[in-house]
């Protein structure tokens, strides 16, 4: 061992100097990332309360939400499985498959706009979506509120968490509760404990692949809390991705804004849990992350990784994977004669 042979002052000189790259790695990392926040954050004209956290949570794993009644935003994005489905394409009402990869909704509080394109502002906002999309719950907002009002229970829990509204059962505050528990989905990884100070919290090779991803420049488009979640680009920047990874159909952000520039740009998409939400891409046509990096190595950067450069920030990813809170299964409000009966 070479520290029983170096006098005692090199010693402090090497380790000193350890610490400093340590330091230094890490205030480069803190000029583009933030760590996860230990708290609920706020939401906008969305005060975040008990009563309202519990609400959204009933509704996110209530398939009655849907016109079936068999899908609940947990079908697709399931908290046993990474907030995700796991799946090529989501598959949804009357066993239709959907156009795009299911992103996870955990950390997703923080991305600047929801799904791949960007086109929700915000959690609200995004919630409406799902259950009106024909490939997913395929429901109304006039059949969701009809649904909730046939149950006492959730007429007083709506009550709760909106005692100022004189008529709290609508669409809006639907959305509004699901937000709320969403703000609830957040997983610490290792890769917070490490930019809070704690050296230990990353083994040397996600310490590597930290600086890979920094130097090689993902960091360029993935960064934030999230690393990605809040800024758009084309997928194939400096090389298109052939139609296997990219299908031609879905041209991303264009269907959002029509301008011809935004053809098949997308947001860099959040790498929080990555390891654990194959597969890839909104295609989803990926499924081994070290593949994933690579394709985003040359349609981005143009550059050729080493296999050990992939591996390392493969590595690093891994350290994205964080803890999810405890969810305990909860109990629905029982239908009554008055509740919508399941169609198609
Ligand atoms: C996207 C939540 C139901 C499939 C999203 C996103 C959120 C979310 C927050 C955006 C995440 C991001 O952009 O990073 C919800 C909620 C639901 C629900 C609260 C219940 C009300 C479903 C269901 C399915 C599904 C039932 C599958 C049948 C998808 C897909 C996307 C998505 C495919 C990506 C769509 C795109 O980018 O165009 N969902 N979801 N979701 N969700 Fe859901
Ligand atoms: C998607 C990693 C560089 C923009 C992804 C995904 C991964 C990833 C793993 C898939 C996310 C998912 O399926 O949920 C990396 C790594 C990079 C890198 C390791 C460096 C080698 C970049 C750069 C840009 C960028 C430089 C911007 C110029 C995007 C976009 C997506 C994406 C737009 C979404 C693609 C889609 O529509 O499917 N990245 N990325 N990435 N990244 Fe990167």
């Amino acid at each position: 061992d070479f520290r029983q042979t170096l006098p005692a002052t090199a010693l402090a000189l090497i380790l000193g100097a350890q610490t400093a790259t340590a330091q230094d790695l890490r205030a480069d990392a803190l000029d583009f990332f933030a760590a996860l926040p230990s708290t609920t954050p706020a939401v906008s004209d969305n005060p975040i309360t008990d009563d309202k956290i519990a609400l959204g949570k009933a509704l996110f794993f209530d398939p009655r939400m849907s016109a079936s009644g068999v899908f609940s935003c947990n079908s697709c994005h399931n908290l046993a499985t990474g907030g995700d489905d796991n799946l090529e394409t989501s598959i949804g009402h009357g066993w239709q498959k959907g156009p795009r990869n299911a992103p996870t909704v955990l950390n997703a509080v923080f991305n600047e706009a929801q799904f791949w394109d960007g086109r929700a502002a915000d959690l609200a906002e995004q919630a409406k979506g799902p259950v009106q999309a024909g490939v997913e719950m395929a429901n109304t907002p006039e059949n969701v509120v009809a649904t909730l009002n046939s149950m006492p229970q959730y007429q007083d829990w709506f009550k709760a968490s909106f005692p100022e509204e004189a008529d709290p059962v609508s669409f809006d505050n639907f959305a509004k509760a699901i937000e709320a528990y969403e703000a609830t989905l957040l997983t610490p990884a290792p890769f917070d404990a490490w930019l809070n100070g704690d050296d230990n919290a990353m083994t040397e090779q996600q310490v590597a692949g930290l600086e890979t991803f920094l130097d090689a420049g993902c960091v360029s488009c993935h960064n934030g809390i999230n690393l990605g979640g809040h800024s758009y680009y084309p997928f194939g920047l400096i090389e298109k991705p052939g139609a296997d990874v990219l299908p031609e159909g879905d041209k991303g952000r264009f269907v959002v804004t029509e301008t011809v520039d935004d053809e098949y740009v997308f947001r860099a998409a959040p790498l929080r849990n990555i390891a654990v939400t194959a597969p890839y891409f909104h295609s989803g046509k990926v499924w081994d992350l070290r593949v994933a990096v690579e394709i985003m190595a040359s349609s981005q950067l143009g550059a050729e990784l080493t296999g050990e450069e992939v591996g390392d920030i493969v590595a690093f990813l891994g350290a994205l994977t964080g803890d999810v809170p405890d969810v305990v299964y909860p109990i629905l409000p029982a239908e009554t004669a008055a509740t919508p009966r399941p169609s198609g």
